[in-house]
């Protein structure tokens, strides 16, 4: 039965806004201290789970409270690494216009055997090991990733691989290099809405994958990794994300893709027909400088707006977390919002661009090394291909 500090309210999540322009769809959200959401839940995720377990036993229903907080992070990368010179050797470039123009040394790259699961679960179950949460007590996996490892999605065999007995709910978000910020306002919308307890967001890509080696223009930029939050149901009081903004614009897709291969939409005996052959996708086709435009102009827009959101201003950021692109982008935006050089967490001249997985990446290094502290305030924003874009206005546990 219900717990009689909480009240049973079904509703949706606190969407409290939603224009749409022609372009551009803008959600924006903030957590009303007020506000008090929860709701029942009852999910099992596969045909297993189903077969084996009557509705009522698959989950335990269960009223939680409208806060989520970051209890736990953990990150992966390959061993493998690749620095400016070993590129300079296979390509027209120098480590001095790499490091001059995007800050980046070396890259990590999965090869051989390697898969992007594995880093994904290694990262996972260290959020889970510092949030002291067992993997039985996970009820969603979000796996933000353009990369799978299964073009279904990747996130039912990490659940499977940190051995989540519950069959907890596990599924894919795709949005490049926004998909980390989007995963985290999702695990808090299924934690507000939806009655669940603990999310497990996974950020994790191999961008090696569908880099042509043979582009100076993208193959400096990329590597692999992953990173990993525990994102847990808390009373409102405690509250860790105050408040977010999310943005895309398909309108800019030309910008950066990896699309299918069109010539592949062709059928095996060379013409329009049927069967169609086997696809695959494009390499990393991107305008660099039209990027690197978009991410100055609306990163610091979006996140005034979240702070906004969050009742918030600048002066409240104790932490600048932007997706880790290019060290230029990072200090154009850290100087429109005036924040200090030594508040603005990087470590792309280790690891690159490593898409859906930088920030969290980037997250748990500056919580292990003691650089941010509990109760600290991060501004973060993800900004990339589709084009996507958001920001999310958190504290660090
Ligand atoms: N080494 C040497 N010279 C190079 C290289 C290289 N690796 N790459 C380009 N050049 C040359 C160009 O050919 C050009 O030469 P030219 O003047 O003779 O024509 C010159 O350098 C300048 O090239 P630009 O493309 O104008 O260089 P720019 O300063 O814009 O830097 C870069 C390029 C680093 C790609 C930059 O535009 C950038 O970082 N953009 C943002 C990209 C980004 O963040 N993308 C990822 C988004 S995340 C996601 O969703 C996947």
């Amino acid at each position: 039965m219900a717990n009689a500090s909480w009240v049973f309210t079904p509703t949706v999540p606190q969407l409290n806004k939603i224009k749409i322009s022609p372009s551009i769809a803008i959600v924006r959200s903030r957590v009303h201290p007020s506000d008090r959401i929860s709701k029942r839940v009852s999910c099992a995720s596969t045909v297993q789970g189903v077969d084996q377990l009557s509705p009522s036993e698959s989950k335990p229903n269960r009223l939680v409270g409208n806060g989520c907080k970051l209890v736990g992070c953990g990150s992966a990368v390959p061993s493998f690494e690749v620095s400016n010179d070993d590129l300079s050797k296979i390509v027209d470039t120098s480590d001095e216009w790499i490091s001059v123009r995007t800050g980046i040394r070396n890259r990590r790259v999965l090869t051989g055997k390697d898969r992007l699961t594995g880093l994904a679960v290694e990262a996972a179950q260290k959020a889970l090991e510092m949030a002291e949460v067992d993997p039985d007590e996970v009820d969603l996996v979000l796996l933000c990733t353009s990369t799978p490892d299964d073009l279904f999605g990747s996130a039912p065999q990490i659940q499977a691989a940190l051995g989540c007995k519950g069959n907890p709910l596990a599924f894919d978000i795709t949005a490049a290099c926004s998909g980390f910020v989007l995963g985290l306002v999702s695990a808090s919308c299924y934690i507000r809405g939806g009655g669940f307890k603990n999310v497990l967001v996974i950020g994790a890509d191999a961008l090696s994958r569908y880099v042509d080696w043979s582009d100076r223009g993208t193959c400096i930029l990329f590597g692999d990794a992953a990173g990993a939050v525990l994102v847990q149901a808390c009373e409102s009081e405690e509250d860790g994300l105050f408040g977010f903004d999310l943005h895309s614009d398909g309108g800019g897709y030309r910008h950066l893709h990896t699309g299918i291969k069109e010539n592949e939409a062709l059928g095996t005996n060379g013409s329009v027909g049927f069967p169609p052959k086997g696809s695959s996708y494009s390499f990393i086709q991107m305008n660099g400088k039209e990027v690197f435009r978009f991410a100055c102009r609306v990163v610091p827009q979006s996140i005034e707006i979240a702070l906004e959101n969050a009742g918030m201003t600048r002066s409240s950021i104790d932490w600048l977390l932007l997706h880790q692109a290019n060290q230029r982008i990072l200090d154009a935006v850290a100087t429109r919002l005036e924040i200090p050089a030594d508040r603005v967490i990087s470590n792309l001249a280790n690891y690159g661009n490593t898409s859906a997985a930088s920030i969290p990446l980037a997250l748990d290094e500056a919580v292990r090394s003691g650089k941010v502290k509990p109760g600290q305030t991060i501004a973060t924003s993800g900004f990339g291909a589709g084009l996507t874009w958001g920001s999310a206005i958190i504290k660090w546990n």
